[in-house]
């Protein structure tokens, strides 16, 4: 809640354009072994709207010296000596734990295969606070890649945290929770009902986050073209299920999960307030961890 009281600070610093010297003389190291549009952008302007400076290794695996055979070790030790905190996407689970190990300065993760993506469910949590002021007494719809998808264990991990929320989790049966992943909930506080069909969607419910088939965790396109988009956010969902407060979130990228014909809908914050929220609430994280605002 102290990172949330942040954000209006950091929607005012970037809307009024203001000059801030809150990371003044920092240099943060992106380092990103997988694409990404908006967790990259998103915190490389968050470092320069607050005045910090960034180093930016975009696909190392072919640009940097791990071409070269460099360990993923030696590489951590290496850009840490260079900057002040590193931000770090892996394809693999664990790598940024890994990394945290290794180094003295702080990492972030932005996201580790099909582990986690924790500052995707900060700026999740904020679009739902904003809209509600509250994070319990909640239901969510999750929909999509439940196996697969780091946004949606993060967000569930998130909630988890607040009272009395129940999440419906709406997937093909191959795209489940993995038991490891549902014992760990299960012991959490929350609420997690399975559901694999869309006339169990609840009605009126607070939110719902839909996400994408992650076709580059399958073996084969076969195996994807299986599953993907068994359900589409559509007018005729909407019109059936939510509710007229409900909104509707995607971490994005979309592949043909959600309609275009739902993007002017109000209720949609995925190409708005949430995509926003993604740089304010990473401002405000920085301003936390490395501009010792308090
Ligand atoms: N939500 C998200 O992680 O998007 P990117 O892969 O574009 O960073």
């Amino acid at each position: 809640m102290n990172l949330f009281a942040k954000v209006p600070r950091m929607k005012s610093i970037t809307q009024n354009s203001t000059p801030s010297k809150i990371l003044s003389g920092k240099v943060v190291t992106l380092l990103f072994y997988e694409p990404s549009s908006r967790t990259f952008a998103s915190f490389a302007a968050a470092v320069k709207r607050l005045g910090g400076q960034t180093l930016e290794i975009i696909d190392p695996t072919n640009f940097s010296s791990v071409s070269k055979g460099e360990s993923f070790e030696d590489t951590i030790n290496t850009f840490e000596a260079y900057s002040d905190m590193i931000i770090l996407r892996h394809p693999q689970k664990g790598a940024s734990e890994n990394a945290s190990l290794q180094a003295m300065v702080p990492i972030i993760n932005a996201g580790d295969g099909i582990g986690e993506h924790p500052t995707q469910a900060l700026l999740d949590l904020y679009t739902i606070y904003e809209q509600y002021g509250r994070l319990e007494n909640l239901t969510g719809v999750l929909t999509g890649d439940i196996l697969n998808g780091r946004t949606i264990h993060s967000l569930i991990r998130g909630l988890s945290l607040f009272k009395n929320n129940t999440l419906y989790l709406l997937s093909p049966r191959e795209l489940k929770l993995s038991d490891a992943d549902r014992k760990e909930f299960i012991k959490r506080n929350i609420s997690i009902i399975e559901i694999h069909k869309e006339s169990d969607i609840p009605q009126n419910a607070d939110f719902w986050y839909w996400t994408r088939v992650q076709k580059e965790r399958f073996i084969t396109n076969q195996e994807y073209e299986k599953v993907k988009n068994k359900f589409i956010l559509s007018r005729d969902l909407v019109d059936k299920y939510a509710g007229k407060d409900t909104i509707f979130m995607h971490p994005l990228p979309r592949v043909g999960e959600i309609m275009p014909e739902v993007d002017l809908d109000p209720r949609a914050y995925y190409l708005r307030n949430q995509i926003r929220n993604g740089m304010y609430v990473r401002m405000a994280l920085l301003a936390l961890v490395l501009g010792g605002i308090k």
